[in-house]
């Protein structure tokens, strides 16, 4: 038994009132059509259709052309039967069909594994949900046996078949040469004037063929995402289930409710985490390492023991173990730290990197810089990097000091142990050991008196 999926993914999604097509829209910073195609992956099908009709070149262009994709036009969307159809040309005839949609994102590998274990040559498995809140979705209607007669979608249901809990979650297993004949019969003769998938179900019921039912336990994995207040509430569930899984390998997370991951995060022992904390990307933290509130870090590596204290943007960005970045510290791509490292607040780093031990406390910006060991960058020191054209290297040597609000022009060296004077735009080499300044000399005016108001009567 070879088993083939079928991702619907053709629908422009009018309720999400959007241009994108709706699997393209994002939950934890991936299209919806990345997670399903994620989660049906894992079950080794032969094939895997993707339909597409609205924006298919949008969606195409996101996942690539992949060789285990098979790509599927649907030109007009008549409905989710009409979608099957589209693929089942090029479905083996003996095969068992997955229908997965493509836009309900949080259903696991494991209960499509359990309802796959239903399928059959001569049966119908459809994953069912019972939902304290039915609304907007078919409704199973059952004989008075309990044996599933029937899907009403919710528009042509009637006030009795509206009070059924019971809901179709879209995920069906049927045998392909079953599923091109009953969808040969499915009409249009509906609310929406679509062909439906789920009129399926009364055909195989005609044909006396078994349909089984498994019903998905956690009524969360199958939210169907038809409207950005959805999307909202999968991107928490979503969220939810990401932090328990991280705090359960030993993650502290000061509030789980304020925390988001979109992407990777990798750490060591205990780490801790504070509120509003937004991972993008692939993260690595080491041991030991605190995150300050209201910090957003993208794809960066950072060393054991280090602490990025609040409202700090990290980007492209690696440090040593032991550093302090921020409060209001920002590294942008390229920006590498030694161990004890320190970037304080409003300092901006890019393309830059710091030997051991550097400091630049306070008001800062380092673009392509290489710091030494040691050195000390004062409070509102900028490097020039850019003339208008090219970008330029600033190098600065072991124990620097370069003393606040001086501006270093790129290309330009100051060496080891070299000192920079305060308010000084430095423009050539200042030797190593040496102090060099710009600044005009202080003077004294002994006879100078500050002008006074004329008091008038
Ligand atoms: C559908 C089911 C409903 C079920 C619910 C579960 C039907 C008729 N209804 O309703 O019983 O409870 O899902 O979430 O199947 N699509 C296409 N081509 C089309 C139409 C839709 O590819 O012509 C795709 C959409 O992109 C979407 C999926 O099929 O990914 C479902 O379509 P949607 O319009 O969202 O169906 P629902 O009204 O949610
Ligand atoms: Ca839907």
């Amino acid at each position: 038994m070879t088993l083939e999926v079928i991702v619907l993914a053709a629908g422009k999604g009018t309720r999400m009132r959007s241009a994108l097509p709706k699997v393209m829209h994002d939950l934890a910073g991936r299209p919806l059509l990345d997670h399903v195609l994620e989660t049906i992956s894992s079950l080794s099908a032969q094939r895997i259709h993707v339909v597409c009709g609205y924006g298919a070149e949008i969606v195409r262009k996101h996942v690539g052309e992949p060789g285990w994709i098979n790509w599927v036009a649907q030109v007009e969307q008549l409905g989710t039967g009409h979608a099957v159809q589209q693929a089942l040309p090029q479905v083996a005839d003996d095969a068992i069909v997955l229908v997965v949609y493509g836009d309900v994102p949080l259903v696991r590998a494991q209960t499509l594994g359990g309802l796959l274990a239903q399928a059959g040559t001569n049966r119908l498995a459809l994953l069912t949900a019972q939902l304290p809140n039915p609304s907007g979705y078919g409704r199973i209607v059952r004989n008075e046996d309990s044996q599933v007669i029937g899907i009403v979608e919710e528009r042509d249901a009637s006030a009795d078949e509206l009070d059924i809990g019971e809901i179709n979650t879209g995920f069906m297993a049927a045998p392909a040469a079953a599923l091109r004949r009953w969808l040969a019969m499915v009409g249009s003769g509906n609310d929406q004037g679509e062909y439906y998938l789920t009129d399926i179900i009364s055909c195989a019921v005609h044909e006396d063929i078994d349909v089984v039912t498994v019903s998905c336990v956690d009524g969360d994995e199958v939210l169907g995402v038809n409207s950005r207040g959805e999307l909202a509430v999968a991107e928490r569930l979503y969220q939810t289930r990401q932090a328990e899984s991280l705090m359960a390998a030993g993650l502290t997370l000061h509030d789980p409710a304020r925390f988001d991951l979109r992407g990777q995060l990798h750490f060591g022992e205990d780490c801790e985490i504070d509120v509003n904390v937004v991972i993008k990307g692939t993260v690595t933290l080491g041991t030991r390492v605190r995150i300050g509130p209201n910090c957003q870090i993208t794809d960066s590596k950072i060393g054991n023991g280090v602490e990025v204290r609040a409202n700090s943007v990290i980007e492209g960005a690696e440090m040593a173990e032991n550093c302090t970045i921020g409060p209001f510290a920002r590294l942008r791509a390229g920006t590498k730290l030694a161990a004890g490292a320190r970037v304080g607040n409003f300092v901006e780093t890019k393309n830059t990197t710091f030997g051991r031990d550097s400091k630049a406390s306070h008001l800062a910006y380092l673009g392509d810089a290489q710091v030494g060991q040691r050195a000390n960058i004062g409070a509102g020191v900028i490097t020039c990097n850019y003339d208008g054209a090219d970008k330029h290297q600033t190098v600065i040597g072991d124990d620097a000091f370069i003393g606040s609000n001086s501006a270093l022009v790129a290309p330009v060296q100051v060496g080891d142990g070299a000192t920079v004077g305060a308010g000084s735009a430095i423009s050539r080499d200042v030797p190593s050991g040496e102090l060099a300044l710009t600044r005009a000399e202080q003077k004294t005016q002994h006879d100078w008196r500050r002008p006074q108001k004329k008091k008038t009567e």
